[in-house]
């Protein structure tokens, strides 16, 4: 009988990650879905055990040494290889730069960057000695082109593409696959968990009008029809990683594609027209 592959999720307590970890279980994976609070593992653990899919939940917090090596540790104890690891944990981290303080700049970074690095380098003895293994980075269409207020994520996602870009050719030779996820809006707690800089929400901010336009703007963006749900990413989350020759990148949603053609087509002041009359200029923030 062939063997079960082994995958480790991040950021399994909701929205992508939730329902990665369900999906990778429900296609015989045997799935780690990690989360940094267990208390949230209640309604993941009654989905397993209702529908017997493989699922175990593991404490799993990304910007802690400690957590990430232990974790690590019981799976390869546990199982002796791991096959797959879905860096997915993350949040959004708003605000103009003027007012990020270093530490909130420091902390985006320290989970959606360096977090995911953390969680890698755990894996990579065990992939590189079984010589397999398929790490997929959740980025975002914001890995790929600026927007007003959001520099620490798209930073943070930015520093994510190039990293897994240039590791990508190292792990080759050992059988080890990176590939990028660029979702566009999706409706998971994103937007809830997402974090605005201290600063910026005083009133006096000389920055108070062009953040607000810009979070109505952001907040219509996920109201739209057009944004996907989390079981989306997880099914294309799922097709790159069944993949013999998976793509470098995979965009999830028709907003993500249609941003990723804009970009392609686009000088970088196109490019930058197009974003101010997409957030700015509607709303009579800047004159065209
Ligand atoms: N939703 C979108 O529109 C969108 C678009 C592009 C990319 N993405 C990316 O998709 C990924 C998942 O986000 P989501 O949309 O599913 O949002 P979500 O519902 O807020 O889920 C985020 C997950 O990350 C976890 N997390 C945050 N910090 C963590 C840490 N230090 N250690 C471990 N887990 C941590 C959260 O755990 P807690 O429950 O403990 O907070 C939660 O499980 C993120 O990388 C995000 O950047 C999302």
């Amino acid at each position: 009988m062939q063997r079960e592959s082994v995958a480790v999720v991040t950021g399994s307590s909701s929205g992508n990650g939730f329902e990665t970890s369900l999906l990778l279980a429900k296609n015989r994976f045997y799935t780690y879905a990690t989360m940094r609070k267990l208390e949230k593992s209640a309604r993941i653990k009654e989905i397993a055990k209702k529908d017997s899919l493989p699922i175990e939940v593991l404490q799993l917090d990304v910007t802690d040494d400690k957590s990430v090596t232990d974790a690590i540790d019981v799976i390869s104890n546990r199982q002796g290889r791991i096959d797959v690891l879905v860096n997915n944990a993350g949040y959004e981290q708003h605000g103009p730069v003027e007012e990020l303080s270093m530490e909130e700049i420091k902390t985006q970074f320290e989970t959606n960057f360096f977090g995911a690095v953390r969680v890698m380098k755990a894996v990579l003895p065990m992939m590189r000695k079984q010589r397999s293994g398929t790490i997929v980075n959740v980025s975002s269409i914001g890995g790929k082109i600026g927007v007003p207020l959001n520099s620490a994520y798209v930073g943070s996602k930015f520093a994510l593409e190039g990293f897994s870009e240039s590791m990508k050719y190292e792990l080759e030779g050992f059988g080890i696959k990176v590939i990028l996820i660029e979702p566009g809006a999706v409706n998971t707690n994103y937007l809830e968990n997402s974090r605005q800089a201290q600063k910026a929400m005083n009133p006096d901010s000389p920055y108070a009008e062009l953040s607000k336009m810009v979070s109505e703007g952001v907040r219509e963006r996920f109201k739209e029809t057009s944004s996907s749900c989390p079981m989306q990413v997880a099914e294309v989350i799922l097709t790159a990683i069944k993949s013999d020759k998976p793509n470098t990148r995979y965009l999830v949603g028709n907003d993500a594609i249609a941003i990723n053609e804009r970009r392609k087509s686009s000088s970088d002041s196109e490019l930058e027209r197009w974003i101010k009359e997409g957030l700015l200029e509607q709303k009579g923030f800047i004159n065209k």
